[in-house]
C-alpha cells in the first residue's frame, strides 16, 4: 500500500444496496486493514442463535436499528481486541445515528487515531429496489453478488469456496422500503455530522462498480492518479 494510506482509518456511508460491502472488501486486501461490517456481525448472532441474534433478527426485518448502546460495544471490543484492526480498519455500516458517530470520535479521540475518511456512497432511492431484490450472498465471508449485475460464475454458489449463496431475509422490497426511511431519517445527520469536518467526500455510487472503485482510490490516493475533483467531492 502506498504510505499515505497506511493506518487506513475510514468509515463507508451510504443506503442499502449503495455498493458498501461491495467495495469495503476490496478496500480491506488492498490496505491489509479490517473490514468490520455491523450488519454482518448481527447476522453472525442470528446464525448462531444467541439472544441478541434473536432480538436483533425481528429489528432487522423490520428496517430498524438496533440499540446505539449494542452497536457501540461491538464495534469498540473489536476495534480493541480483533488483531487485524491493529493495521487500520474501514467500517461499513457504523456510525448509523448521530450517537453512534460521537461515540466513535470519543474512541478514536483517546486513541489519538482519528478517522481519515467519511466517504458517502451516494444513490437515488429508485436505484436500490433492482439491486437489493437481486442480491446473493455468501454468509460467511460477506461477499456479494448480484444474479444479474455481478452473478457469480456458477449459479448460487460462491466464486471461491464453493458454498452456497443465499438472499438475505431483509432483502424484500416491503423491508427494503423501511431500510431506506430509516436511513434518511437516522442516517441522513450523520452525513450532516462529518460534512461539517474535513474528512467528509462523496462518491457517485450509480456508476458500475469499477467506476466506483477508481472514485474510492483517488480520495484514499489522490496523487496516485486519482482525480483531483473526485478529490474536492465535484465528481
Ligand atoms: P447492513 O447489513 O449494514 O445493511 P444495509 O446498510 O442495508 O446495507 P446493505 O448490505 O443492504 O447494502 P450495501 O451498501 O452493502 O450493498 P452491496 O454492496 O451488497 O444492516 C442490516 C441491518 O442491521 C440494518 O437494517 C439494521 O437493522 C442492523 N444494523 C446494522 N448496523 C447497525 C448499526 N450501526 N446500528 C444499528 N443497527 C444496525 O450491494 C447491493 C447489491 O448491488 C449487490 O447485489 C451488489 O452486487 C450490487 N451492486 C453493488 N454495487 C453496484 C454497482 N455499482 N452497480 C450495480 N450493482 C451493484
Amino acid at each position: 500500500a502506498a504510505s499515505g494510506a497506511q493506518g487506513m482509518r475510514m468509515i463507508l456511508i451510504g443506503p442499502p444496496g449503495a455498493g458498501k460491502g461491495t467495495q469495503a472488501p476490496k478496500i480491506k486486501e488492498k490496505y491489509r486493514c479490517c473490514h468490520l461490517a455491523t450488519g454482518d456481525m448481527l447476522r453472525a448472532q442470528v446464525a448462531a442463535k444467541t439472544e441478541l441474534g434473536r432480538q436483533a433478527k425481528k429489528i432487522m426485518d423490520e428496517g430498524k436499528l438496533v440499540s446505539d448502546e449494542i452497536m457501540v460495544n461491538m464495534i469498540q471490543n473489536e476495534l480493541n481486541n480483533n488483531q487485524e484492526c491493529k493495521g487500520g480498519f474501514i467500517l461499513d455500516g457504523f456510525p448509523r445515528t448521530v450517537p453512534q458517530a460521537e461515540k466513535l470520535d470519543q474512541m478514536l479521540t483517546a486513541q489519538q487515531k482519528p478517522l481519515k475518511h467519511a466517504i458517502e456512497l451516494q444513490i437515488p432511492d429508485e436505484l436500490l429496489v433492482a439491486r437489493i431484490t437481486g442480491r446473493l450472498v455468501h454468509p460467511a465471508s460477506g461477499r456479494s453478488y448480484h444474479k444479474i449485475f455481478n452473478p457469480p460464475k456458477q449459479s448460487m454458489t460462491d466464486d471461491l469456496t464453493g458454498e452456497p449463496l443465499i438472499q438475505r431475509s431483509d432483502d424484500n422490497e416491503v423491508t427494503l422500503k423501511k431500510r431506506l426511511g430509516t436511513y434518511h431519517e437516522q442516517t441522513g445527520p450523520v452525513t450532516e455530522y462529518y460534512r461539517k469536518t474535513g474528512i467528509w467526500t462523496k462518491v457517485d455510487a450509480a456508476k458500475e462498480p469499477g467506476q466506483v472503485w477508481k472514485s474510492l482510490l483517488g480520495i484514499i490516493e489522490p496523487s496516485a492518479g486519482g482525480s483531483l475533483l473526485a478529490k474536492i467531492g465535484l465528481k
